[in-house]
């Protein structure tokens, strides 16, 4: 079965061909990073329309790449939520007119699935059960994953995600959207491992005994260092060296303690700040001191893509949550629980009770 992706959740237009024997044939993207960096922030209405002007050449590119033809296509699947509900509706209307003509099922994918699935697409890949270690721009969450739709969520942020609180500081720093890969770049070049720190962030609720995260501290602690000492180049450096080492020591400590609590030997990363080295570095550390493993998508697959929601997209058509063709697929969730989609996995599938936008979380 042949299964097109479309992600259109937030600045990145993804799309991609999955082949259930196959495997991927191919994936391309368009990043708005270029557009949005004026503004210093994705701007909402000009990702949509952004989204608009390259979804269809990006699926012909997709076709072209794979050697396939729209005809070849057994189903078509797209991000549902979360996410902008405008870029979301781009991505579903192209997929519900799709699905319409080409008489074809249409699934509805959570975004927070596809990161979660993402790994699968490596080799060596993880098999179930696992632990995820979600990081994303919006979202930080711990998750056992027992399978397809079988997610516990074991913990998760109380404020900002790591991927914002990364992208705040790089802000107070005066490094240039998107802050996160900037602000990891300033910090690995001032980090000489063998000098003593000149800052020491705090470390978050390392020792909260529970699963959850804080990073909206951090932020302020970095404001205040600002205040202090100005923003020299040297400064600069040794601030973000400071809350890169407090972030990724508090990711790595969870993590672990994740593996501990479900007796899960494997831990998958996912999401964009699963692209940082020194999380990279750390988690692989630790790991392999706990006798565990971690598995990293490939950095293409860290952040937004077409390819994980073409592939969970297949996942979900072979499975027993399989959705039937309906062409009312044309709604989206701004917000939507990835444990409580999971639980009524109609609500995964294309079986909308209504169009437009569905803003339960
Ligand atoms: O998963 P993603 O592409 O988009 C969603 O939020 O869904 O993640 C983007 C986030 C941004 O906050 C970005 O700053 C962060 O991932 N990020 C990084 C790195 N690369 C991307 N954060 C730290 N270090 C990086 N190397
Ligand atoms: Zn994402």
């Amino acid at each position: 079965m042949l299964v097109l992706g479309i992600e259109t959740s937030c600045d990145e237009t993804g799309v991609a061909l999955y082949h259930t024997r196959e495997g991927l044939l191919s994936h391309v993207l368009h990043s708005q990073t270029d557009m949005h960096s004026e503004y210093g922030g994705v701007v909402p209405e000009l990702a949509s329309r952004d989204h608009i002007r390259q979804v269809l050449p990006l699926v012909r590119q997709a076709l072209a790449a794979a050697g396939r033809k729209l005809e070849d296509l057994d189903a078509i699947a797209y991000t549902r939520g979360p996410g902008l509900a405008g870029a979301l509706l781009v991505g579903a209307s192209i997929a519900a007119a799709l699905g319409f003509a080409l008489n074809l099922p249409v699934l509805g994918i959570h975004h927070l699935e596809g990161h979660l699935l993402s790994p699968l697409l490596s080799d060596p890949a993880p098999t179930f059960p696992f632990v995820a270690l979600l990081v994303s721009g919006g979202h930080t969450q711990l998750m056992e994953v027992n399978g397809l739709g079988k997610y516990v969520l074991l913990g998760e942020t109380v404020d900002d995600a790591a991927g914002e609180a990364f992208d705040k500081v790089a802000k107070l720093l005066g490094l240039a959207y998107p802050g996160g890969p900037a602000l990891s770049r300033l910090a690995d070049a001032f980090s000489n491992s063998g000098q003593p720190r000149r800052f020491t962030l705090p470390r978050p609720m390392l020792h909260s005994g529970d699963l959850n995260f804080s990073f909206s501290g951090l932020k302020t602690a970095a404001l205040t260092l600002i205040r202090a000492h100005g923003v020299t180049e040297q400064t600069r450096g040794d601030i973000a060296l400071a809350f890169q080492e407090a972030v990724v020591e508090v990711l790595t400590g969870k993590s672990l303690a994740a593996l501990e609590k479900t007796g899960l030997t494997q831990l998958v990363v996912a999401g964009g700040v699963g692209a940082n080295r020194q999380l990279r570095a750390s988690l692989s550390r630790k790991t392999e001191e706990t006798g565990a493993e971690v598995f990293f998508p490939a950095l293409e697959f860290c952040t937004d893509n077409g390819a994980m929601i073409a592939f969970a997209g297949a996942l979900r058509l072979q499975s027993r949550h399989a959705p039937h063709p309906e062409y009312d697929a044309f709604a989206v969730r701004a917000r939507w629980d990835l444990e409580a989609a999971a639980r009524s996995p109609e609500s995964a599938g294309a079986s909308p009770d209504r169009a437009g936008i569905d803003d339960r979380s």
